[in-house]
């Protein structure tokens, strides 16, 4: 007999058949009850145990972890607290569980404990519920672009180009570390390397997105993006996921309608979507906030804040009105910012972008036109010549959860940029050549694709939304 999905159960309205359910057991209790999941809902269906005639050799067997394969009747449930139940006519133990040994025992754990668990942790209702979401996230990341007639493109991991010019990447290579081969000047010879030149794993795909933009007009990547910063922050991680749309004659303007509309249809997308899910996690924080002192705790619940993103306008305000706003901010002249913020030009911390968003605005809030010098070289120069056309999307309880800008699509403007910087116009000819060939106006940006899965699933911290995080000084599993 082919087994049905716990979800496909409990959602079923022919009882009184005969099913089959395969899954772990979360809880036995009184030699009886039996709540079951299989992943496919956070949800466990309830299998009743005939423990008088179950031999007790089996019944000692069904503990918190074990697989099962339960067949029996599918009918309405007396007990309270479920719909329908399996009244099981056959149980099979299909993988024991030591319960002296399982790290998931039904109680609560620690997200930390949880994190050493990383490939078990999944079997908790949390992390079921956080991976179910991140997956119907994705779906809807495509969704949205294809429903529009974005390309889908595969930017390379392996790359020779340092997008972001952060500097903070790691490098790929096959030379034999302990017997590096050199150049004649005694510098490493990377020409002898697998690629014949120094290469790294990517920041971004922007770039090479950007060649594709400029030919099939709208696309999107979504892939893993590396930074070797060592910022061990509950918002950074080693390995994440970027989507990087980039859309050809869109100006900054189209280009924050396009990033708005997008988050709001993903969220929206979420919501119809993980309801049982959303549901649960909306638990789970008010339990967390208890512990948290009152003017810490959030006006809103987790759902409420869902909502809120879809049904308010997010903020525009240019970086010369934020720096204002927080210059004249009481934690600045109170000085309780580890940075104050005394002079236009200053770059924004963590801390000041979450003032703007959580305490004086109290919505997210799109910041645009920031200084040249503290943003990345392709950024278009406005006529004031001293800012881009930068936009950073902020989140609360986040910060930035989007980066992205109007591009300089001025050969001669770009030139001479990059030659300020002192980046190297060889190694970018080809993204030169955009320029040079039917250069046209276009704007992207890159939404971290984590930085979403936790503002959906209200965690705190970025290494419980990815199955394996990857940050300094971890990578087991
Ligand atoms: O602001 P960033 O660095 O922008 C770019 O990489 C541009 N090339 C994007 C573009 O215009 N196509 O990164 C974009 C987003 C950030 O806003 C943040 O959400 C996320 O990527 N991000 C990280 N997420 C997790 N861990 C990290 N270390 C991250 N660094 C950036
Ligand atoms: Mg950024």
């Amino acid at each position: 007999m082919k087994h049905t999905k716990v979800k496909d159960l409990l959602n079923s309205s022919i009882t009184l058949q005969e099913v089959n359910a395969k899954g772990w057991v979360r809880t036995f209790r009184n030699n009886q009850f039996i709540a079951l999941n299989d992943g496919s809902t956070i949800n466990n269906i309830q299998c009743v145990v005939d423990f008088e005639n179950t031999p007790e050799e089996t019944l000692k067997r069904i503990t918190t972890g074990a697989a099962i394969s339960v067949t029996g009747t599918l009918a309405e449930s007396k007990g309270a607290g479920q719909q329908y139940e399996i009244q099981v006519a056959k149980l099979q133990i299909l993988g024991d569980s030591d319960p002296e040994k399982f790290p998931m025992q039904p109680k609560k754990h620690s997200l930390e404990f949880l994190r050493e668990n990383a490939h078990l942790r999944v079997r908790t209702n949390s992390f079921g519920a956080i991976m179910r979401i991140r997956s119907v996230l994705s779906f809807a990341v495509h969704s949205y672009f294809q429903q529009k007639g974005f390309v889908y493109v595969n930017t390379p991991i392996i790359t020779g180009a340092d997008a972001e010019g952060a500097g903070e990447m790691f490098q790929v290579t096959s030379l034999p570390l302990d017997n590096l081969p050199k150049t004649e000047e005694g510098n490493i010879d990377y020409k002898k390397d697998f690629f014949g030149k120094h290469t790294n794993l990517t920041v971004s795909g922007q770039l090479e997105g950007e060649t594709f933009a400029m030919a099939l007009g709208q696309i999107y990547t979504f892939g893993p993006t590396f930074r070797a910063e060592n910022s061990n922050t509950s918002r950074h991680l080693a390995e994440f996921w970027m989507i990087e749309p980039e859309v050809a004659f869109n100006d900054l303007d189209a280009n924050m309608d396009l990033a708005e509309d997008f988050i709001q249809y993903v969220i929206k997308y979420a919501l119809d979507n993980c309801a049982d899910d959303l549901k649960f996690l909306e638990a789970r924080l008010l339990e967390e906030e208890k512990s948290k002192p009152q003017a810490e705790r959030s006006e809103m619940t987790l759902l409420e804040k869902l909502n809120f993103v879809l049904e308010n306008n997010f903020k525009r305000v240019s970086y010369t009105e934020a720096i204002d706003i927080l210059r004249d901010s009481t934690p600045n002249k109170k000085k309780k910012f580890s940075y104050i913020i005394n002079e236009w030009g200053a770059d924004l911390q963590s801390e000041h972008e979450r003032y703007l968003v959580e305490k004086h605005f109290k919505c997210p809030v799109i910041l645009f036109d920031y200084p040249a010098n503290i943003k990345a070289f392709y950024m278009r120069l406005n006529e004031d010549g001293k800012t881009v056309r930068a936009m950073d999307i902020l989140f609360p309880g986040i910060g930035e959860i989007v980066g992205g800008s109007q591009r300089e699509e001025r050969y001669d403007v770009l030139i001479e940029k990059m030659k300020d910087l002192g980046i190297d116009e060889k190694e970018l000819y080809w993204y030169l050549d955009t320029r040079r060939f039917g250069s046209a106006v276009h704007s992207g940006f890159g939404l971290g694709f984590e930085r979403l899965v936790l503002f959906v699933t209200g965690m705190s911290n970025i290494r419980d939304v990815i199955p394996f995080p990857r940050t300094p000084m971890n990578a087991e599993f």
